[in-house]
C-alpha cells in the first residue's frame, strides 16, 4: 500500500520505474521457471508477487538479485543494466525464504553479519546495528540467541540484518510464512510502517493472497513462469484478467455461456447451468455468440426468501446446501436446480435474527447487472 499522499507512478508515462525487468526468461535444463516476464517496479513500491507453488517467484527474485543469471533478457536498476554486475555490487539485498539465523551468535551479531565487510569502524558498527534493531523494535534483545525468540521476532531479526546494508531495494521472500494469523497481520502492519519509514522500494514474495491484497501497492500474479496480470490489488480483484486470476485472488463463482446480445453497457449472457439469461453491465467489446464466463464475487450477491424488485437485476432460485458461520459474516452454498453450487457471502449483522437462512430453506440468489464481469479466457 502507498502513502495516500503518494502518486501512483506506474500510471504517469513519465515516470521512471526503479527496476526494469525486460523479457526476462530463466530455464533450468529443460525446465522454465521464468518465462519472458516484463516488469516495471517504481521506487518506493511495496510490490508483491504471487503464485502457486512452484511458478517462479523465488527465481524471479534470486534473478533480480544476481544470484541466478536469466538465460535471456534484460535486468536493470537505477538505470544500470545488471547483467555485469555480481550479487554483493548489486543496490538490492535478499531475505530468503527460510530465513536462516546463526543460532550461535546473538542478535546483534547476526544483525552485524550484514556488514560485516564493510570499511566502518567499531562504533559506526554499533550505531548501525542499533538502529536496525530499533527499527524493527527489538533494540531490548540485542544479547539474545536466536532460540531465545519468538518466530516473528526472529522473523524481524532477519529483517534486520538485511536492512542494515541499506540496500535500495529489498527482496523479501515469504517474509511471514512462518508466522500464525494474528501475528502474521500484525506484522504487515509494521512491514507497511517500517517501508514508508525507509522508503527503500520491497518486492515481496507470498502464496498468500489476503497478504497481498493487504501489503501491496501492486500484485503481479504468476502462472506457470509468466505473468499473467499486474495491478493494484482492488484491480485485481475487482477485474481480474482471466479465470485463473479472479480464481486464485479469493473466490469467485462462474457462469460459462454464450453472449446472445451485447449493447453497449449491457451484454446479455444465455447460461445453461442458470438455465436463464445474465445480465452483465460490461464496458469491453464483445460480440454474439462469443463463449465467455460471468464472473461474480460472493460478497456482491444478495440472498433472501423473498425474490428481490427491481429492473436488471439476475434472480436464480436454489436451496442452501452449506452454510458456514465465520462470526462477522457467514458463506452459504446455494444448490440452483442444474445442480451447480453458488457461493454467496453475507454479513451478519444482526446478533440473532428471525429472518435467519437455514440449511434447506429455499432461497432467492440475486445479483444487479454491474455487480459481475465478463471474462474472456
Ligand atoms: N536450481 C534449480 N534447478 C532446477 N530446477 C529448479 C531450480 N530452482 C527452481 N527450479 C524449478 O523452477 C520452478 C520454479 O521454482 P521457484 O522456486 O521459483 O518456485 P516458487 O514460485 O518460488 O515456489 P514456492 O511457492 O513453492 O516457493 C520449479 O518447477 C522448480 O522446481
Ligand atoms: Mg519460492
Amino acid at each position: 500500500m502507498l502513502k495516500a499522499d503518494s502518486a501512483r507512478p506506474w500510471t504517469n508515462p513519465d515516470a521512471k520505474p526503479q527496476i526494469v525487468i525486460d523479457g526476462v526468461s530463466k530455464t533450468f535444463g529443460s525446465v522454465t521457471a521464468v518465462d519472458n516476464v516484463s516488469l516495471n517496479i517504481y521506487q518506493g513500491e511495496m510490490f508483491a508477487l504471487v503464485g502457486a507453488s512452484g511458478c517462479g517467484k523465488t527465481t524471479l527474485l534470486r534473478t533480480l538479485a544476481g544470484f541466478e543469471r536469466q538465460t535471456s533478457g534484460h535486468i536493470s536498476i537505477d538505470g544500470v543494466e545488471m547483467s555485469a554486475v555480481p550479487p554483493h555490487e548489486r543496490p538490492v539485498n535478499m531475505m530468503f525464504q527460510s530465513y536462516a539465523l546463526f543460532p550461535h551468535m546473538t542478535v546483534e551479531s547476526n544483525v552485524g553479519y550484514g556488514i560485516r565487510r564493510f570499511p566502518i569502524d567499531r562504533t559506526e558498527r554499533k550505531r548501525r546495528i542499533e538502529q536496525a534493531l530499533e527499527m524493527v523494535q527489538l533494540a531490548h534483545l540485542g544479547r539474545r540467541k536466536p532460540h531465545q525468540l519468538s518466530g516473528g521476532q526472529r522473523q524481524r531479526v532477519a529483517l534486520a540484518r538485511a536492512l542494515i546494508r541499506r540496500p535500495k531495494v529489498l527482496l523479501l521472500d515469504e517474509p511471514l510464512s512462518a508466522l500464525d494469523k494474528k501475528l502474521r497481520e500484525k506484522t504487515q502492519f509494521e512491514l507497511m510502517d517500517l517501508q514508508h519509514e525507509v522508503g527503500i522500494t520491497f518486492v515481496v514474495v507470498t502464496h498468500d493472497q489476503d497478504e497481498a491484497m493487504a501489503l501491496s501497492s501492486r500484485i503481479a500474479v504468476m502462472d506457470r513462469g509468466k505473468v499473467v496480470q499486474v495491478g493494484t490489488p482492488s484491480e485485481i480483484y475487482e477485474f481480474p484478467a482471466s479465470r485463473f486470476v479472479a480464481d486464485f485472488v479469493g473466490t469467485t463463482n462462474l457462469f460459462e455461456g454464450t453472449i446472445t446480445a451485447a449493447e453497449p453497457g449491457l451484454v446479455r449472457v444465455q447460461c445453461s447451468e442458470t438455465g436463464s439469461e445474465l445480465l452483465v453491465d460490461d464496458v469491453g467489446r464483445f460480440c454474439a455468440r462469443q463463449r465467455v464466463w460471468v464472473a461474480l464475487r460472493p460478497e456482491k450477491i444478495r440472498l433472501g426468501k423473498q425474490p428481490p424488485v427491481g429492473e436488471r437485476v439476475n434472480v436464480l432460485r436454489g436451496v442452501v446446501w452449506e452454510l458456514g458461520y465465520l462470526g462477522k459474516s457467514s458463506t452459504y452454498q446455494i444448490k440452483i436446480p442444474s445442480g451447480k453450487l453458488v457461493t454467496v457471502q453475507a454479513q451478519n449483522e444482526r446478533r440473532t435474527s428471525e429472518w435467519a437462512i437455514d440449511w434447506n430453506d429455499e432461497v432467492y440468489v440475486s445479483w444487479q447487472a454491474d455487480a459481475a464481469i465478463i471474462l474472456q479466457s
